[in-house]
């Protein structure tokens, strides 16, 4: 069944669609595994808070998400795409591409070595990128209590975030949609079932 990841800017409202997304696809008698990056396993999740917290060299944090990830795609996404289940992922490789190239600069090649060795071609089957201007999505991280080592960049951090990302959606446009986000959650919605039937028919 399909892999669907979900993607975004910090703010941009993703994770409050993927639990729809879920509810959507179980009521159509779907069997649907939820689940996030950095983490997504006991070792992830540690992984994750290291991650968020610690202060740490740009390649080492590029290796630990790609670290996370091999345990990740081995332990939950591999296994649940053999039984058949679909994989809704809040987060997957174009965070890497995204947040690490495009925000903190790193060369594309370099991770490019990186996703060919730890996804061995495996590609989301859908890549719903939630698109939404810096500004507005930095104002509804800014409400967060206790922001996490991304969430405190600032603002031209977020712009090359997004860059990156709506130039990753332009590259690849069969696999990545954007969905704008500054619009009502009804229209969104009707944008995510109409985005979903086609995958559920097969
Ligand atoms: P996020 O998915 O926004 O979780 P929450 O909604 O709980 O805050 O947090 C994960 C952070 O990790 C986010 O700021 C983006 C970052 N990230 C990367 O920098 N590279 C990656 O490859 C991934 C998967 C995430």
């Amino acid at each position: 069944m399909p892999f669907i990841s979900l993607e975004g800017i910090d703010g941009a409202g993703k994770t409050t669609h993927l639990q729809w997304m879920a509810d959507f696809l179980r009521a159509q008698g779907a069997n649907v595994v939820v689940t996030r990056e950095p983490g997504g396993t006991p070792l992830g999740e540690s992984l994750r808070a290291l991650l968020l917290s610690e202060p740490m060299h740009i390649d080492t944090e590029a290796l630990l998400m790609f670290a996370a990830r091999r345990e990740h795609i081995a332990q939950v996404i591999a296994p649940a795409l053999a039984r058949g289940d679909w994989v809704l992922s809040d987060r997957f490789t174009d965070a890497s591409f995204a947040y690490q190239c495009g925000g903190r600069g790193i060369a594309e090649a370099r991770l490019q070595v990186l996703e060919d060795w730890v996804q061995q071609g495996l590609q989301p089957d859908l890549t719903i990128l939630f698109d939404v201007d810096v500004a507005i999505a930095h104002q509804r991280v800014r409400t967060h209590s206790d922001p996490d080592r991304f969430e405190q960049e600032q603002q031209d951090f977020f712009e090359r975030v997004r860059a990156m990302y709506l130039h990753r959606a332009a590259k690849y446009p069969a696999r990545i949609r954007v969905v704008r986000t500054d619009r009502t959650i009804e229209v969104i919605r009707n944008e995510l079932a109409a985005m979903l039937k086609p995958l559920s028919a097969n």
